[in-house]
């Protein structure tokens, strides 16, 4: 059983949820408070043990590469002004973890997105990260998933609850309960009719895979939307292997999202120690308002 090093990011999406702001800016870089969404989901990956990391981008996303770039001009002159806790903070982003990058040429899908990373990870287990779904560090998913890999061996996936009406907006796995927080996958569809559902248990943005995905990718056609789906190619991997869900019930910021982008911003803002009390007060005054 091989140690789970490598993650893949896919962000090359064109977040059209997002217009007009990703017009010219890739919605993984909307700030909360002071880092980039995409910063918070390396950070996790690197907490939870990462050390490698591809991130699958596309045209017009140059800006991501950049952010995790060193900028010597930058750190020489915050070095001479003595601006120590800057310099240290944008160094350290730029030795995060490994990072690669690679381009998705065409929009074709999240599990052609992820089958493009079959020749970087070679024979080994992955973690997939999907690019603007923020874990809040509590939750500890992304650690859970890799615990029970190491576990059971075999590949998981993280499920939360969500009201039956927005089932259609995820994939769906149906269930048999193993303990508290694993469970068995039996079936999987992307985005069902909500009277077809056959559970309320969304796919979030974490997965764990064993190497044998990749197979089933490249046999995957094109299925909800015209696109390559990964819950495609998870459900023919269910035939051969075992499919993990690890439950979780909070902490997720679906970023694309407007009115979870603002969840998120307020709910990581307030948490911060340098600015919470006092950003605490604008809400409350704002609230006071209406
Ligand atoms: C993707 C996946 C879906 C998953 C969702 C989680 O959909 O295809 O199975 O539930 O992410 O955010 P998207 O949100 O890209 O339409």
């Amino acid at each position: 059983m091989g140690k789970v090093t490598k993650a893949v990011i896919p962000a090359a999406g064109l977040g059209t949820r997002f217009l007009p702001f990703s017009k010219a800016v890739p919605k993984e870089m909307l700030p909360i408070v002071d880092r980039p969404v995409l910063q918070y989901i390396i950070e996790e990956a690197v907490d939870a043990g990462i050390e490698d990391i591809l991130l699958v981008t596309s045209r017009h996303k140059k800006v991501i590469e950049d952010h995790f770039d060193r900028l010597l001009d930058l750190e020489a002159s915050l070095e001479a002004k003595g601006r120590n806790k800057e310099l240290k903070q944008i160094r350290d982003i730029a030795n995060l973890a490994k990072l690669h990058f690679v381009r998705q040429g065409q929009a074709l899908g999240l599990g052609h997105a992820i089958g493009i990373a079959k020749e970087h990870i070679g024979d080994e287990p992955f973690v997939v990260l999907l690019g603007d779904d923020i874990m809040h560090p509590k939750t500890g998913v992304l650690k859970g998933m890799i615990q029970a890999y190491e576990k059971h061996e075999s590949s998981v996936v993280a499920l939360m609850e969500v009201p039956q009406e927005e089932i259609s907006s995820y994939g769906c796995a149906a269930v048999e309960e193993m303990n508290e927080s694993l469970v068995d996958i039996s079936d999987l569809v992307e985005k069902p009719a909500v009277a077809d559902a056959p559970s309320n248990l969304a796919v979030m943005g974490r997965y764990l895979f064993t190497p044998a995905i990749f197979e089933e990718i490249e046999h995957t056609k094109p299925g909800v939307g015209g696109e390559i789906q990964i819950t495609d190619a998870m459900l023919t991997l269910l035939k051969s292997e075992k499919i993990l869900g690890y439950k979780f019930s909070e902490g997720r910021f679906d970023t694309g999202k407007k009115i979870d982008y603002l969840r998120a911003v307020v709910e990581l803002a307030l948490e911060r120690p340098d600015i919470g009390e006092e950003f605490q007060e604008i809400i409350r005054n704002a609230a006071s308002k209406r």
